[in-house]
């Protein structure tokens, strides 16, 4: 059985805005971004909302939804009860372009900044041997969607905006522990080391391991636990490590 639900839904743009309240029909099955599709097709023509697969695997409609990161495709309207206002406002942490839709650019440039995988010379696609624990280790990593909503509730820079500079964000960090996982990775050959990396030109010191990350990835990624808590241990072997010492001596 259907039921008209409160929505709040925040209009505007970069100079401003303010929430806009919706009385919306909510059918059985239906999931917040049936809610905003419905509130678009009949109430509101003009509200931008970014999405594409409702199928919690592209990433695109994250949002914060009474407050709580996360992916419109993937609400359930059944977790609210009929009676409640449901609220849904743009990520926090980026601009907002327009709506519900955020200016993410600020991942792609630390994404670009990340040096990329570097094969053993010689080495072609489709000849990579690997053992199975070194796959394993990295697959779990393979399945982010880059919905960027751990970056958007990282503390580090949802409220320090002149953290962004500094500071790459878990999803990079953990790009960063992947390769570094890597068995083919030849970067530190090349003379460079992506721990050491991680720590001076990505801001893994800034990371305190509040976990917020982990608590909202959709994938349930262990960002934390698998990513960059080995990350730091690898720093701290780096940097203490007497042997490395005396050579870096
Ligand atoms: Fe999204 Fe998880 Fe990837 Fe972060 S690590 S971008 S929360 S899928
Ligand atoms: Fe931020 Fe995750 Fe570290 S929320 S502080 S990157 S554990
Ligand atoms: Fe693709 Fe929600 S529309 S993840």
């Amino acid at each position: 059985m259907g039921y008209q639900a409160h929505f709040r839904v925040w209009r505007g743009d970069a100079g401003g805005g303010d929430l806009g309240d919706y009385t919306v029909e909510v059918n059985e099955g239906e999931v917040v971004l049936d809610i905003i599709h419905r509130i678009q097709a009949t109430q509101a023509p003009d509200l931008a909302v970014r999405w594409n697969c409702k199928a919690g695997k592209c990433g695109s409609c994250s949002a914060e939804i009474n407050g709580r990161p996360g992916l419109m495709c993937m609400k359930r309207m059944s977790t609210f009860s009929e009676d409640e206002t449901v609220t849904v406002t743009p990520m926090r942490t980026f601009p907002v372009v327009k709506d519900l839709v955020c200016d993410v650019s600020y991942n792609y440039a630390k994404a670009r900044e990340v040096p990329a995988f570097r094969p053993p010379e010689g080495l072609e696609p489709g000849e990579y041997r690997m053992q199975q624990v070194d796959v394993q280790r990295s697959q779990e990593f393979r399945k982010c969607i880059e919905c960027f909503l751990c970056q958007n509730t990282c503390h580090v820079i949802r409220d320090h905006e002149d953290n962004k500079q500094a500071f790459s964000g878990p999803r990079f960090l953990m790009r960063v522990a992947e390769l570094d996982m890597h068995p083919l990775d030849t970067h530190e050959e090349a003379g460079g080391h992506r721990a050491a990396e991680a720590r001076g030109d990505h801001g893994l010191g800034l990371c305190n391991i509040t976990k917020c990350c982990t608590e909202v990835c959709p994938e349930h990624i262990q960002i934390t636990d698998n990513a960059l808590i080995p990350l730091k241990e690898r720093v701290a072997d780096h940097r203490y490590d007497p042997i490395l010492r005396l050579f870096r001596k």
